[in-house]
């Protein structure tokens, strides 16, 4: 597999229905053109995940939203004009620019323009939509930084974007705006509150639309068992645990744990960076070969609702990995 910085290349690779790793400030993109059923065959492949399950189409700042999308409320274009570009996934009535096969047939299309400078430079030099999940295997955690998709993907990539290490670190916020009202499918990189206050009050996924496929209990999960916790519970889980035992947990809590008999592995204190650090550490800890993750579950205020998301999903129950 080629990696490195080269835009055009990368565009090329995407023009001829190739598969191009990018880099988003959420989290590492497996981008191919949106508007060909082709090309995001073989992103289903690569990742060895379900055609039924859609992709999110990323979208250049100055693309029409019209071309990609149909009966755009109100709401959403207020909503676009405040967090794009930036971690927000939208859910509308699928556009005539989006293949059928992007969307795994659904009649709604997510989109997303991202922040990241190296993704935007590349949609600018394709002109088009590119359909990307996160660039790792179906199941596994996702990628933060080139080398997590190299490991991940490999030779199923025609050419991985190198652009560091993401900024935010959990994947995009997805809110459903297609069904009248705004319903949020997925905690992420852009917080609650932030979207409350354009939209109004956000409506859980159990109340109304159906939750996006992906948002499965046992999704993002490492190798290793993960029992999330309130910090307070941590040393009680440590003395139950067997096997190669870790603890995650931010570096003020562990401070607090002198006689812990377990290895540590701490995050920053703050949401944002726990956010930013949280998919590195599972797979320090998978790597180390750590059989139980401990880990302390944040206030669920700002992007700790997405961490304390992804920590229980990775507790989940575990499903046969595809
Ligand atoms: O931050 C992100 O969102 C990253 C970067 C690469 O942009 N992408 C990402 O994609 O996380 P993926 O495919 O790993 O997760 C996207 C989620 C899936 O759970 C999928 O089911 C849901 O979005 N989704 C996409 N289109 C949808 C639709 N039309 N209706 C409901 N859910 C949808
Ligand atoms: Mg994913």
């Amino acid at each position: 597999m080629e990696r490195g910085t080269d835009i055009a290349r990368a565009a090329a690779a995407i023009r001829r229905g190739g598969l191009v790793a990018f880099p988003t400030e959420t989290v590492y993109g497996l981008g191919a053109d949106a508007s060909r059923g082709d090309a995001v065959a073989r992103v289903f492949a690569a990742k060895g995940r379900p055609t039924g399950h859609p992709l999110i189409v990323h979208l250049a700042a100055d693309a029409q939203l019209d071309d990609w999308a149909l009966e755009v409320p109100d709401a959403a274009r207020r909503l676009a004009a405040a967090a794009w570009p930036g971690p927000l996934t939208m859910i509308l009535k699928r556009g005539p620019r989006v293949a059928p096969a992007t969307t795994g047939g659904a009649d709604t299309v997510g989109l997303r323009v991202p922040a990241h400078p190296m993704a935007q430079a590349l949609l600018s030099a394709f002109r088009g939509g590119i359909a990307a999940p996160s660039a790792n295997r179906f199941g596994a955690v996702s990628p933060t930084t080139a080398d997590h998709v190299a490991t991940d993907l490999g030779e199923a990539v025609d050419y991985l974007l190198e652009g560091g290490a993401c900024t935010v670190g959990v994947e995009s916020t997805i809110v459903d705006l297609s069904r009248g009202r705004a319903v949020l499918l997925r905690p992420g990189g852009m917080p609650r509150e932030a979207i409350e206050a354009i939209t109004g009050p956000l409506a859980s996924a159990d109340l109304g639309a159906p939750a996006a496929p992906g948002t499965l209990a046992s999704h993002y999960a490492p190798r290793a068992q993960v029992i999330a916790v309130a910090p307070e519970a941590v040393p009680r889980e440590v003395a139950a645990a067997r096997g190669r035992v870790a603890v995650l947990a931010p570096a003020s809590a562990v401070l607090r744990w002198p006689q812990l008999s377990a290895i540590t592995r701490t995050l920053p204190d703050d949401a944002a960076g726990m956010a930013r650090e949280l998919y590195a550490a599972l797979r320090d800890l998978d790597a180390d070969g750590v059989d139980v993750v401990i880990a302390a579950l944040p206030p669920a205020a700002g992007l700790g609702e997405a961490v304390g998301d992804r920590l229980l999903r990775a507790a989940g129950p575990r499903r046969n990995e595809t």
